[in-house]
């Protein structure tokens, strides 16, 4: 049985649907992607399951449960994070406190967490104190995921972690996203960088206009000729 499982959902904003169709399966440790052009509606996608839709068709079951529909305070709840594409931080506030507002769920003490999240991220031990606000773009990527990552997902979606980054930090975020699916945390996410996230995934889906494209194994994609067409620059 899948962890995730979007089954031709459709849905949008207002009352134009952007999505028509799409199906995703995310399998138990799996590190699936989603590419496609801009405006194709891969964070719609990513929306729909967090609960952040209005949606016109189609399921989304989270191990075998029905969450179709579902507010986001509760799909976090079940176990699923989101790391948006933009304004995932605090920017006011300094990295230790934005990775507790990442526990504000938990009832546990969530400090063995916190040291266990500057395992994953040493940079973000070093910067505790500072003011996120102030940090490369990079380091505040790092914030996010270990936000989302306090909780300790079920599944973790991941809208463009390397998006804007230098090619240094890209190759950090893509090691860390790999090391956390590695630890068995499911992951989906999107993103522009394909080649490399393809090279990286198990799995891939290409979407274009809303709808399903084409998926496979993420090797087979990137030696896919019309895929390397279409989203590799050649
Ligand atoms: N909040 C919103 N209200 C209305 N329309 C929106 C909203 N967010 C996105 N859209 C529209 O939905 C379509 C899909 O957008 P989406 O952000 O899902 O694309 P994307 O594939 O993530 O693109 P990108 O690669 O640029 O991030 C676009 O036409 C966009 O203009
Ligand atoms: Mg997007």
């Amino acid at each position: 049985m899948p962890v995730l499982e979007l089954n031709n959902v459709s849905g949008g904003y207002g009352e134009v649907d952007i999505l028509h169709g799409v199906s995703l399966q995310i399998a138990r440790g799996e590190l699936v992607v989603v590419i496609g052009p801009n405006g194709a509606g891969k964070s719609t996608a990513m929306k729909a399951v967090f609960g952040l839709l209005r949606l016109s068709g189609g399921t989304i079951n989270l191990d075998g449960e029905d969450i179709t529909g579902m507010e986001p305070a509760q799909v976090v709840r079940k176990g699923v994070c989101y790391v948006p594409q933009t304004n995932n931080v605090f920017p006011t506030l300094s990295v230790e406190e934005n990775l507790e507002m990442g526990a504000y769920i938990r009832e546990d003490d969530f400090r063995p967490r916190l040291q266990e999240i500057y395992q994953i991220f040493p940079p973000l031990r070093e910067k505790r104190k500072q003011k996120v606000g102030f940090l490369s773009g990079g380091q505040r990527q790092m914030v996010a995921m270990g936000k989302a990552l306090m909780l300790e997902p079920r599944i973790l979606l991941l809208d463009e972690p390397t998006a804007g980054l230098s090619p240094i930090y890209r190759n950090q975020i893509f090691d860390i996203v790999k090391e956390i699916n590695d630890s068995g945390i499911p992951i989906l996410m999107v993103e522009q960088n394909a080649k490399q996230s393809l090279a990286v995934a198990d799995r891939g889906y290409v979407l274009v206009d809303g709808q399903n494209r084409t998926d496979g194994k993420g090797l087979d994609l990137l030696n896919d000729p019309e895929i390397a067409e279409m989203f590799l620059g050649g």
